[in-house]
Formats: structure tokens, sequence, C-alpha cells
């Protein structure tokens, strides 16, 4: 279920609804300097038909101010696939602005950062996919959201971390016995282990090192540049500062990181658990923002506030800048017509599959 924020249109509502949320968050002098940004953002994207979709990875200010709808990589999909509005506004990275476009292909779609990339994204391109599919005939290809659209294009099924595991599941059950999964080495390797099944290394071999007799999931190299970081240490660190914490972590974790947490699921996966079930503190291992959004949101939580992770293609994204973004209509995402039909297939079977 996508989380829709609650429209606020004076400036007045929208002061007094930013300091409800960020108290103790941010300074007031600067939900009183943001609120200001953000009422002119309300004001214009009404005036402008637009939704604004705002990532959970978002800055405090901006998450808890102008977005319609916030989520995950998934969910904010899927509205996009939905919405009637004329431009979908994108708060996320430049590939999310991508998948929107490809599923709403007649919207404009405005991403508030040309610069505001991923390391995954960059660590593979469609000829990386065409060469492994050569080496590796016969496979389908599973790859990660956070891929640009000539990747995605080459792809039979797009996945995030929210539906990873259903759709190898479902690869499986189809009776393929082997699965290229690209590009997230920790992705992959965490899904191999959930399922169960063998994680091979794709970028040096061919299909000669496919076992026989035993499932196994091949994959790429690459890693989240924020999440690599994260180490087992870091968990004993926190367990023996707060025993009582649960601690979660994205799936861009590690394997011997995700092994020692207590929950490993999507941003949305962890802010439900935080939302539904009662612990006496919560630690996430993810990009620092996302705690500061769930300490906003659920006041009555105890959060431990001990994150030093910043994804820097996330924090391109401003409010400033999203105003500048409907004001110019920048950045617009424009995707060849080809590319968006070839895209398309891979990514509407990552929506229907939830
Ligand atoms: P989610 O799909 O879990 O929101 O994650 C996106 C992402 O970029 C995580 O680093
Ligand atoms: Fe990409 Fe990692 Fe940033 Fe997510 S946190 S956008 S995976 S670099």
């Amino acid at each position: 279920m996508n989380t829709t924020v609650e429209a606020v249109f004076t400036i007045d509502e929208t002061l007094k609804a930013m300091r409800a949320k960020l108290t103790g968050i941010i300074p007031d002098s600067e939900i009183q300097a943001k609120a200001e940004v953000a009422h002119k953002i309300n004001l214009l994207k009404r005036e402008m038909n637009a939704v604004i979709l705002g990532h959970n990875y978002m800055e405090p200010a901006l998450f808890h101010s102008v977005p319609d709808y916030v989520g995950d990589s998934l969910q904010l999909s899927v509205v996009s696939s939905q919405t009637d509005a004329d431009i979908i506004l994108f708060c996320g990275v430049w590939f999310m602005g991508e998948t929107a476009k490809v599923l709403s292909p007649d919207r404009t779609v405005l991403v508030p950062s040309r610069q505001a990339g991923c390391s995954l994204a960059a660590g593979i391109t469609g000829a990386d996919v065409r060469a492994l599919k050569e080496r590796f005939p016969g496979l389908p290809v599973v790859t990660y959201v956070n891929t640009y659209a000539d990747v995605k294009a080459e792809s039979d099924y797009c996945c995030t971390s929210g539906n990873a595991k259903k759709v190898v599941e479902y690869l499986f059950e189809k009776g393929h016995q082997h699965i290229l999964f690209l590009p997230d080495e920790y992705l992959a390797r965490n899904t191999a282990a959930e399922l169960g099944v063998a994680y091979i290394e794709g970028r040096h071999q061919d299909s000669a090192v496919l076992p026989k007799q035993e499932k196994a999931i091949v994959g790429w190299d690459v890693r989240c540049e924020v999440h690599e970081l994260f180490k087992p240490e870091d968990v004993q660190k926190i367990r023996t500062a707060y025993p009582d914490a649960v601690i979660l972590a994205h799936p861009e974790c590690s394997p011997e990181v995700i092994k020692q947490v207590d929950v490993a699921g999507s941003t949305k996966v962890m802010v439900d658990y935080v939302e539904q079930v009662d612990a006496p503190r919560y630690a996430l291992l993810t990009e620092c923002s996302m705690g500061e959004n769930i300490a906003a949101q659920y006041p009555h939580r105890e959060m431990v506030r001990s994150c030093s992770l910043s994804c820097k293609h996330m924090r391109l994204i401003t409010l400033e800048d999203t105003l500048h973004a409907l004001e110019h209509m920048q950045h617009a995402v424009e995707l060849d017509e080809t590319l968006i039909a070839r895209a398309k297939t891979a990514i509407d079977r990552m929506v229907a599959i939830r």
C-alpha cells in the first residue's frame, strides 16, 4: 500500500505540518526556510497537475512536505504506472525517473538532478548483458530495477529488493534451473542464500561452470557504494551498545552482514516493520535519511540514531532543486520509443509480481 502524504496548501499549514513531523529532527530555523520552498512547490504542483513521488531516502524536510506518495522503488513504480497526472516529478535518482517514463511514456517525467546516479546502475551496460547472454545462452535474465533502460531492454524480468525472491522463485517454478541475476552481487548472493541455491560469479565465466544437478543464480560483481560499507562489526557494535534493539538491513548489504541482522528487506519492509512490530528500539543499516524519516513519522518508536552513511546521489535531490525542476520543467527524462518498448516488458512483469 502506498503512503499518501496529506496535501497542505497555505504557508501556515505547511509550516505547521512540517513542524509537527520535524521538530527535534532538524532545527526550527531550517524548518521555516524549507517550509517556504515546500509551500511554493505545493502550489505549483497543483497548478501544473503534477504528482510528486518521494523515495524513502529523501531528506526529511522534502520527504515530509511535498510528495503525494512516498515509498520504495516498487511502490513508486506502481504509482507511476497508474497516475493520471500530466507531470511525474520523481524525487529519487535517475534510474527511478527512467522506470517511471517507461511505465508512463505519455507523461512528462522530471527528476530534480540529472547527476543523481547510482553505483549499481553505473556498473553494467546493455552491451555487458548481451555478452553475458552469449556466454550463458538460454538463461532468463532478471535485472534489478537499479539499472538504466538499455539494461532493462536486454532483460526478461526486472525486480526490486521488494520482490527479488518472488521473481526468482517464479522462474525456478517455471522450470529454469539457472538464472542470470544482475547487477548487484550482494542482492544476488542474499537471494540465493534465502532460496538455498548456489551463487556463481558470471562476469569472468561461461556456462561450463553451471552445476548440472543444482539450481543456481549467476551474478555480476557490482555493489551499492553505500550498503557495501556496512560490516559485521557494525552489527556487533549495535548489539553490544543496544542489546534489545531489533536490527534491520537492506539486502544490498553483504551476506556476512545480512546473516547477523534480525530483518532484511527493502526500504518498505523496514518502514512497515517499525510501524507494525513493537520492539524496545530499532537500528537500521541503510541510508541515513530513512532512519530520520521513520523517527519523524513514528515519534513513539525509539530509533538508534547512529547512522553515518549517506547516498551522495540521493542527497542531490533537495527541496530547492525540486522547485527549480517544476519552474523550469527540468530535468525531463527522454527515452527513445523503441527502447521504451523493449524495456517495458521486463518492467511490467516486475510490477505484476508483488
Ligand atoms: P528500495 O527499492 O528498497 O527502496 O531501495 C532502493 C535503493 O536504491 C536502495 O539503495
Ligand atoms: Fe544506488 Fe546505493 Fe544510492 Fe541506492 S543507496 S541509489 S543502490 S548508490
